[in-house]
């Protein structure tokens, strides 16, 4: 697609194929070199690993411009590191940290074209992704691997922008019952896309899961965790093993912290709480920070009092601090911004 006859303001969260993505090879105990590719297909063995055992795990951040006319990305080096532990999990060798940043580095670079101008609202997606690639039956990990990153420019991940959403308490776990929760990986998004898709039938825009086990603490949404705040303005946001260790979450508590001199509170979250907060919100890559207005929770329904129509106020302040950072508008924390040479 040329980028002339894409009109940013109007972009939602689904794929454009760019010019160029990222590939890099493992093959006999090592990775290549890795290059900037055109060709944005990948053909594999029927038996290929990733296919057979969904042996994949996967990434996203995003790349914009400034005000000053740079582009940048947002801790990358906390992308690396995660999927460092992803792959570890499952058995993959892991991409090196420094070359998995010098990949978004070389990437973005070459298809700058590709991301939005500052104001539109839009941004640049990067998804590295690697998967097990060649052919295996019995179950074991692949010899073989693929690690790539492309881009895709991006909107809003839920319609009406920042309009509060509504979500619903979710009957199904979102992780995989192997405990794969807090990683990003394939397997755990194929789990959570008949529970999605029901949401959606049922008019919500997400699902609260609550925890596998007793069904009585709150966890995360399947793209995004949570955060609420109390009545007195103290920030809560879950904690648990078996949730994403989002860099959005962990970003805005030092953000609320450091930046807006709020109590800070990472713990348990009991659902019987949820009632009584004064604002929630959805974090992450894609969610940004994404007021909650509504929990539906199987017949009754918890209206949060900062209404249906707008950002609560803290969340408010939250959002517009995170993303003044992130457009380097608000002076950053030391090594938060890689900027695109
Ligand atoms: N939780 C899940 C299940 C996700 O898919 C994501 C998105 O990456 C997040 C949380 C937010 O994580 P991050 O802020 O690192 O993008
Ligand atoms: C992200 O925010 O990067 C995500 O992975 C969320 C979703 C698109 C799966």
């Amino acid at each position: 697609m040329d980028p002339k006859d894409i009109k940013w303001e109007e972009l939602g969260f689904g794929y454009i194929e760019c010019d160029y993505r990222y590939v890099s090879k493992y093959k006999d105990g090592k990775w290549d070199d890795g290059a900037i590719i055109t060709d944005s297909n990948i053909v594999l063995n029927e038996c290929a690993c990733v296919f057979q055992y969904s042996q994949s795990v996967f990434e996203g951040l995003k790349a914009y411009y400034t005000k000053e006319g740079d582009i940048v990305t947002f801790r990358p080096d906390m992308n690396a590191q995660r999927m460092y532990d992803s792959a570890k999990r499952l058995e993959m060798p892991p991409f090196p940290i420094d070359r998995f940043v010098d990949a978004v580095e070389k990437v973005v670079a070459a298809n700058k074209h590709f991301v939005p101008p500052y104001g539109t609202g839009a941004s640049l997606y990067l998804r590295p992704f690697m998967m097990g690639t060649n052919s295996v039956i019995g179950v074991k990990p692949a010899d073989e691997y693929e690690f790539r990153i492309l881009v895709t420019p991006v909107g809003p991940y839920f319609k009406g922008g920042a309009k509060p959403i509504k979500i619903k308490v979710s009957d199904f776990d979102r992780a995989a019952p192997c405990g794969t929760g807090n990683i990003k990986a394939g397997l755990n998004y194929a789990m959570s896309l008949y529970p999605i898709q029901l949401a959606h039938r049922e008019g919500f825009a997400e699902n609260m899961y609550l925890d596998a086990k007793t069904r009585t603490k709150v966890e995360e949404t399947g793209g995004a965790n949570f955060i609420f705040i109390t009545k007195d303005g103290t920030l809560v946001t879950p904690k648990s093993d078996s949730i994403l260790p989002s860099i959005t979450r962990r970003s805005i508590m030092e953000v609320a912290e450091k930046y807006l001199g709020m109590k800070v509170e990472c713990r348990e979250v009991p659902f019987t709480e949820v009632k009584d907060f004064a604002e929630c919100g959805l974090c992450g890559t894609a969610a940004v920070v994404s007021p909650v207005g509504m929990i539906y929770d199987h017949g009754e329904e918890i209206y949060f009092p900062s209404g249906m129509d707008d950002m609560g106020p803290w969340t408010k302040k939250i959002y517009e601090t995170l993303t003044g950072i992130q457009r380097c508008e608000i002076e950053a924390p030391e090594g938060w911004i890689k900027k695109i040479n």
